[in-house]
């Protein structure tokens, strides 16, 4: 058994499929102990169970590792306490939270239910509140600090009937943030995964993604920042998919104009689009190639 997280105790939410159990999996032959939960729900969030957090944890057993189920809720706030709980009752500490677990009900906002929002908004965005909150009031006292790892998806920057979705992946980045300067004086680092890989909830996409690849291509990345050798590294959004990681940029003001006292609307017609003017939306520039190509008979590409 490797060592890069020799000692270390993860949680793996969504531990039990696709991703998530690639980096339990990956955590765990890297030395980490693992506590892997999972509320074994369809795409939908639909039919709970407990079988694939239970599955995950026997293949890390067999290989030698040590790993707990846990097959709760994770939108509950008494699932995330539960969580953290089990791994200090257990363990002594909590090293590393990593929030894979995620849903999606897809719809054009025009036809979107109170409901696919709600849940959406809950499983993702609340799912990490919920475990980030309880591993911080642990990792803040604790020698070593910690590691918060959400994870968000290249749909943060729009997208088209995932207004649900995008809003939680967007709202998952500005925690990881303010995860990050909050915890920036205890030792606890915070940072978001961009991935891209196959597995059910990515099988469905209308158009063929021009990046693809494994969830064990998206592993290691996940591994190096829960490990001492990334102490140093917050605040980041890494995309990882197949052989490549990118980081994203910090959102900040680019142009600014000023009036003489205060703005008239008739002076920001006049002023706005030869000074300030707009920053260019890649998925609005995408939508239009797709349109194109679409027109002329090609299959599109996302
Ligand atoms: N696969 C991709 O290409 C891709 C792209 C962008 C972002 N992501 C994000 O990566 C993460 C993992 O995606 P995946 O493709 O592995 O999905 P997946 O559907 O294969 O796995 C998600 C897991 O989360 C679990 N889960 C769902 N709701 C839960 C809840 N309330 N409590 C506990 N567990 C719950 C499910 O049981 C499942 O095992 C998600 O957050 C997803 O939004 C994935």
């Amino acid at each position: 058994m490797a060592g890069f997280l020799a000692g270390k105790v993860v949680a793996v939410t969504g531990g039990g499929g696709g991703i998530g159990r690639a980096v339990a999996l990956a955590a765990a032959a890297e030395g980490a102990k693992v506590l892997v939960a999972d509320y074994g729900v369809g795409m939908a969030g639909e039919d709970p169970s407990s079988e694939v957090a239970d599955a995950v944890v026997t293949e890390i057993t067999k290989a030698g590792g040590e790993a707990i189920a846990v097959a709760d809720d994770i939108s509950k706030m008494e699932s995330g306490e539960r969580l953290i709980a089990t791994a200090v009752d257990t363990w002594g500490r909590i090293d590393g939270v990593v929030a894979v677990a995620g849903i999606l009900r897809e719809r054009m906002l025009f036809n979107m239910s109170e409901d696919e929002w709600d849940a959406v908004i809950a499983t993702h965005l609340k799912g990490h509140f919920t475990v980030f909150r309880a591993a911080a009031s642990v990792m803040r006292k604790q020698e070593g600090g910690g590691a918060l790892i959400g994870f968000t998806s290249g749909a943060f920057a729009g997208s088209v009937a995932q207004a649900n979705y995008a809003s939680a992946k967007g709202g998952i980045v500005s925690l990881v943030r303010s995860a990050a300067v909050g915890l920036y004086r205890y030792g606890v680092t915070a940072n978001a995964i961009a991935p891209v890989a196959r597995t059910r909830m990515s099988a469905n996409v209308p158009s063929e993604l021009a990046e693809m690849g494994d969830p064990e291509d998206v592993a290691p990345m996940v591994v190096y920042l829960l490990s001492d050798q990334a102490k140093h590294v917050t605040g980041q959004v890494y995309t990882v998919v197949g052989s490549k990681i990118a980081v994203w940029n910090q959102p900040t003001e680019v142009r600014a104009m000023w009036a003489d006292g205060r703005w008239t609307p008739e002076q920001i017609a006049e002023r706005l689009d030869s000074t300030v003017g707009q920053e260019r939306m890649g998925m609005i520039d995408r939508l239009e190639q797709m349109r194109q190509a679409a027109a002329s008979g090609e299959k599109p590409n996302a």
